[in-house]
């Protein structure tokens, strides 16, 4: 589906490579979500690894000028990778456990600033959960009200569990989960 930025950019949804493009997309994600050097260099490493996962798939937002400035991507739900583990005892303490199983887990979705607000990062996430085999999605926010979270409530995403610390991260998260598809706008 083509995207036209204010300065007229028509920007394609497609499949990315992500192991090939794994610096591009972290340059995008540090300018959207503000990454260190440091930071970067650890999440280059986790990326790589999260492709080698069974299902995990990837999609891109390119610009005719073949620049990325926006992708997602994710994997079926494994309750012995790090993120499961991490939020397992959260979603217990409130009964939402299940949503574990048979969740296609969206790990990372971030639109450029200058890209922002023209339903990319919308048409990114149903996108890719649409082929999704699994019949809901989980995933995890900062706990603030932010567009993310605004996006997902829209899409159907409902709270599993709130204030969930990962070590590393200085602000807690909420776990967020929806029945697929998501929902659309009417
Ligand atoms: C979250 C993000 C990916 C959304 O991408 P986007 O392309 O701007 O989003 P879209 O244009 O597709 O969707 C916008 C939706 O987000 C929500 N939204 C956007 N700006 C918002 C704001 N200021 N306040 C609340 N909700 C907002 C709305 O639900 C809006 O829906 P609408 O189209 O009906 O108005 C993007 O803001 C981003 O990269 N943020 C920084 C990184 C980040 O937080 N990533 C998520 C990590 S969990």
């Amino acid at each position: 589906m083509p995207h036209r930025n204010r300065t007229d950019d028509t920007v394609t949804i497609g499949h990315l490579d992500l192991r090939s493009r794994v610096d591009e997309a972290l340059a995008v994600q540090a300018h959207a979500f503000g990454l260190s050097d440091d930071e970067i260099a650890v999440r280059r490493q986790i990326v790589l690894r999260h492709m080698t996962y069974p299902g995990a798939r990837a999609l891109g937002a390119t610009t005719e000028s073949g620049r990325l400035v926006g992708f997602v991507y994710g994997m079926p739900n494994d309750r012995l990778h790090w993120w499961s583990t991490v939020v397992e005892p959260y979603l217990r303490a409130r009964g939402t456990e299940d949503w574990l199983d048979d969740s296609f887990v969206i790990t990372e979705l971030h639109v450029h600033p200058g890209y922002q607000n023209r339903g990319i990062g919308r048409t990114l996430i149903t996108t890719i959960t649409d082929t999704a085999l699994q019949p809901r999605s989980i995933l995890s926010a900062i706990d603030h009200e932010s567009p993310a979270r605004g996006l997902y409530r829209s899409l159907g995403y409902e709270d599993l569990a709130r204030q969930v610390v990962f070590p590393s991260a200085p602000k807690p998260y909420a776990v967020m989960g929806a029945p697929l598809p998501l929902r659309r706008n009417t």
